[in-house]
């Protein structure tokens, strides 16, 4: 795969870069999509398992399906896509994962600037005194009570109808109105206001770059489009990156 001629010279001088990141990228590790005929969403309901009023109903069922995406995103390492992402934290003097995903891969890939905009799985919180438990502490509180005071223990993640964590949607904010480029990575862009993000870019001049193994409502709007397997397509792209601007390879 070779870049187009337009986007090589833009990545060659951009200076604040964005990738905004879904399911797919996580995907080739092992971790379970959301939509599509083999999707989290075409088994279960969100409404059953991804809502506040899910959880009051039924905490123990709720704390249980988190136990177990918990255990499967521990059980799974970061692939290809992700390290090219901690690769091009090096290569672009300001580049920040804005990530939809709540798996932890690309903190434990090794990128350091990373906006969560749907929280973490490791994190839980307890709803009495807000006091937080890592998701060691409550595996082993199995009764998803808090020994504090009592209270529920929910995870620290954004459900059906609840706001994004204030201060990641800024960070996010943020670095999309400075970004020369945003790289949209492995997700439907059809979720909101994630799905936002990409126009931000588009309105202060700077490219939205989709890389998908599927046509998303984004793949028209996009400046460049590629249809591939996010490890394949964000290696390519780091790579031929990291040759257009002179990294050698014995400081690599
Ligand atoms: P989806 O499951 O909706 O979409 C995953 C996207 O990844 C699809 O467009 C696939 O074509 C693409 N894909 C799959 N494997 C890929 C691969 N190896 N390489 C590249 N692309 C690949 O997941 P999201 O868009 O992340 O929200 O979903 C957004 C939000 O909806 C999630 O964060 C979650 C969900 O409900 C909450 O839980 C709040």
């Amino acid at each position: 795969m070779s870049i187009p001629e337009e986007l090589q010279k833009i990545l060659k001088s951009a200076r604040e870069v964005v990738a905004l990141t879904g399911a797919g990228i996580s995907a080739e590790s092992g971790i379970p999509t959301f939509r599509g005929a083999d999707g989290l969403w075409s088994k279960l309901s969100p409404e059953e398992l991804a809502s506040f009023d899910a959880f009051l109903r039924n905490p123990q069922l709720v704390s249980e399906w988190y136990e177990h995406r918990r255990k499967i995103a521990r059980e799974s390492k970061p692939n290809q896509a992700h390290i090219a992402l901690v690769e091009m934290e090096r290569i672009f003097p300001s580049f920040t994962v804005v990530t939809q995903n709540i798996d932890n891969l690309h903190k434990r890939a090794g990128s350091m600037k990373v906006a969560e905009l749907h929280g973490n799985i490791e994190r839980n919180y307890c709803l009495g005194c807000g006091k937080h438990y890592d998701g060691e502490d409550f595996d082993r509180n199995r009764n998803f009570k808090c020994p504090e005071c009592g209270g529920l223990i929910r995870p620290d993640i954004v459900w059906f109808g609840e706001m994004l964590p204030v201060d990641q949607w800024a960070m996010a904010e943020e670095a999309v109105q400075r970004a020369e480029v945003i790289f949209v990575v492995g997700t439907s862009s059809v979720v909101y206001p994630a799905a936002e993000l990409p126009m931000t870019v588009r309105r202060n001049g700077g490219k939205i770059v989709e890389v998908n193994i599927e046509e998303t409502p984004l793949s028209n709007i996009a400046d460049f489009s590629f249809k591939g397997s996010a490890s394949r397509v964000l290696t390519e792209i780091t790579d031929q990156t990291k040759e257009l601007r002179g990294f050698a390879k014995d400081t690599e």
